[in-house]
Order: structure tokens, then C-alpha cells, then sequence
């Protein structure tokens, strides 16, 4: 379900997601205006491994359960986000993820994205990071059962 709030309650909501720290008041007035905020019900699948997805999700609230195909599980919470793999290079979602509990999600689609990395570095490099940090943590769980 949308919801709509003015400008500036958008963008002191945004000012709270580690993704968007450092940005500036401008560059949080421009995702204000482009992402869009739900609120979703728990069991909601907000991707299905292997279908095609166009957007990137950022958790405000709630949590929502990761299930990759090879049956790896991941919790994400409030700060963090997904949906991110597909967005970047055009394949099929990586895995199901699915809401815990009702969620309350920013939602930025394809065109959007690419917008706001090419006007905001800081956030391809947090992207990066977090990308970083899962492929590890893949890397770890695949040679603890090999
Ligand atoms: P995407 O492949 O677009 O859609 C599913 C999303 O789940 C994916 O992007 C990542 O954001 C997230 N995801 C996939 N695998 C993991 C993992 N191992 N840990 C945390 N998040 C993941």
C-alpha cells in the first residue's frame, strides 16, 4: 500500500538509513522525490528467485527473510536493503525474499537507480560494500559445507 507524506518528513526519515548518510540535503530532496514508500503485509514476497526484478528495496521498518535457491537464509532489518543484484547487472533475482513481519519499504525502480549512483558515488560505494560483505559471507558458508 503507498503512502504519501510531505517532502521533508520523506527526507528526515532518509536522513536515518545508513545508505543515505553523507548525502547531501539536495541529493535526500532528490530520493524523496523519486523512491516510493510502502507498506506491505508479513509473508509478502517482494522478490522470487529467478523472475526478473526492477527495483531496490530499503527496509525502513520491519524485517524480511532472504532465501537463496542452494537453501541459505539471511534476516535483513531496518537500515538495510535488497534487490540490488538484478538492478545491477539485468539477471533474474537471486533469491525469495519474503516479509517477516509487516514492513514498512522504500522502493526505487530501475531508471531512478542509475540516476542516483550517477549523482550520488557514496551510495555505489556503500552498494558496493554491502556486496562485498555477502559475497564473503557466501564464500564462508560454501566452504564450511565442502
Ligand atoms: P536480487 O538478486 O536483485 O534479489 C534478491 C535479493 O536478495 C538480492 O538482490 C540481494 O539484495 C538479496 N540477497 C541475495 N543473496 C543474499 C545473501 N546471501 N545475503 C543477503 N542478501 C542476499
Amino acid at each position: 500500500m503507498p503512502l504519501w507524506r510531505s517532502a521533508s518528513a520523506k527526507v528526515k526519515l532518509l536522513q536515518g538509513i545508513p545508505l543515505f548518510e553523507d548525502l547531501s540535503p539536495r541529493q535526500l530532496g532528490q530520493i524523496a522525490r523519486l523512491a516510493e514508500e510502502v507498506e506491505v503485509a508479513a509473508n509478502k514476497r517482494l522478490t522470487v528467485a529467478g523472475e526478473t526484478g526492477r527495483e531496490l528495496f530499503v527496509i525502513l521498518e520491519g524485517t524480511a527473510l532472504v532465501s537463496t535457491p542452494q537453501g541459505r537464509t539471511e534476516q535483513l532489518g531496518a537500515g538495510q536493503f535488497f534487490g540490488e543484484m538484478s538492478l545491477i547487472d539485468g539477471g533474474p533475482r537471486s533469491a525469495t525474499v519474503e516479509a517477516s513481519t509487516p514492513m514498512h519499504l522504500l522502493v526505487i525502480g530501475h531508471r531512478e537507480f542509475w540516476a542516483l549512483l550517477a549523482d550520488a558515488p557514496l551510495i555505489t560505494k556503500q552498494i558496493m560494500r554491502t556486496l562485498s560483505r555477502r559475497l564473503r559471507k557466501a564464500d564462508a558458508a560454501f566452504s564450511a559445507y565442502s
